[in-house]
């Protein structure tokens, strides 16, 4: 189970405004007036808001609003319950491999940041495993951001977009993860250290299986991981095979109603219609979760 954590919004950025870059011109940024605006080294100023994140947007602004409340707050019910623990081992599990692999030392200060990072929940347990380093939550919903700002003493919540320049130094991040979230290979590849990686969990085929049918949700397409690869090419490399990570949790109707409110699935069907199809179901069921855990490495 995750902690919550809280602290002074003022310096909540303090701690990885070296690795931050002006979404304009990539410019070094510091922290001004007690750290309640950024400033670049070319003159932009971006407040940080009351509740201690920053939007880091270029000149044109935002393009997507991200997930709305509503799923943020189902989000965070469904996976304070635990059902994803594993899913959250083995992301802290690859996290150390990285880390390992990219030979850091354990006074480092790794760098560790989350694309579409949502609540903070795998984000904050990583960084709890992982002693001194430090967290960067990205996401491009403000809802989002205002729980990953407090999700951790040590993670500075920042609203960009995933699909744009990201807002970071080039060669300044240890490892990226990305857990059911956009991924641009070329920015990544960009502030990825050189022995850096990408870590990414993907649903596979098969991914709450049970459901699918009763609530009339789509399945996950087969393939998903290779075609990722093949999107990364010319940017980013597989290290290593990707690996399944499957397991059964138990779930009452409740539980399933915030799984379903979370994912896109509850953009797609009438609020009633779901509701009375979650009534129908046993009032606990097994439902199987089922992904790959994919590492990506930059081309040398
Ligand atoms: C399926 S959720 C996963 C959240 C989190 N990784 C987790 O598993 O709990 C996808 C997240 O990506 C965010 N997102 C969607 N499009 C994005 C974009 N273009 N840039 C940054 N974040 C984005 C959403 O707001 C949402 O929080």
């Amino acid at each position: 189970m995750v902690t919550t954590h809280s602290r002074s919004n003022a310096t909540v950025l303090s701690h990885i405004i070296d690795v931050l870059a002006d979404p304009i011109d990539g410019s070094p940024l510091r922290g001004v007036d007690d750290f309640t605006r950024l400033v670049s080294e070319s003159g932009h100023s971006y407040d940080v808001a009351r509740q201690g994140y920053v939007t880091l947007a270029g000149g044109a602004g935002l393009r997507y609003s991200g997930d709305d409340a509503e799923m943020i707050s189902a989000r965070e019910t469904f996976l304070t319950g635990g059902h994803f623990a594993p899913f959250v081992e083995a992301i802290a599990d690859a996290v150390h491999d990285v880390l390992d692999a990219g030979e850091v030392a354990d006074d480092a200060h790794p760098v560790i940041c989350e694309i579409g990072a949502g609540t903070g929940y795998y984000l904050s347990h990583t960084l709890d495993s992982v002693a001194g380093a430090r967290g960067i939550g990205i996401d491009v919903s403000v809802h989002a951001a205002k729980h990953l700002a407090r999700c951790h003493p040590r993670v500075g919540a920042v609203v960009a977009d995933a699909w744009a320049r990201l807002p970071i130094q080039s060669e300044s991040v240890d490892a990226i993860t990305v857990i059911f979230a956009p991924r641009n290979a070329a920015e990544f590849a960009r502030i990825l250290k050189p022995k850096g990686q990408v870590i990414v969990l993907t649903a596979d085929a098969g991914h709450l299986a049970e459901l699918r049918e009763p609530l009339g949700i789509i399945d996950v397409e087969e393939g998903k991981v290779e075609r990722m690869i093949e999107q990364a090419a010319g940017h980013l490399q597989p290290v290593g095979d990707s690996e399944p990570v499957e397991f059964e949790m138990m779930l009452d109707q409740q539980s399933i109603a915030s799984q379903i409110g979370m994912s896109p699935s509850a953009r797609h069907l009438k609020p009633e219609a779901l509701a009375a199809r979650i009534q129908a179901l046993p009032e606990q069921m097994k439902v199987t979760a089922r992904a790959r855990i994919t590492r990506l490495g930059r081309i040398s």
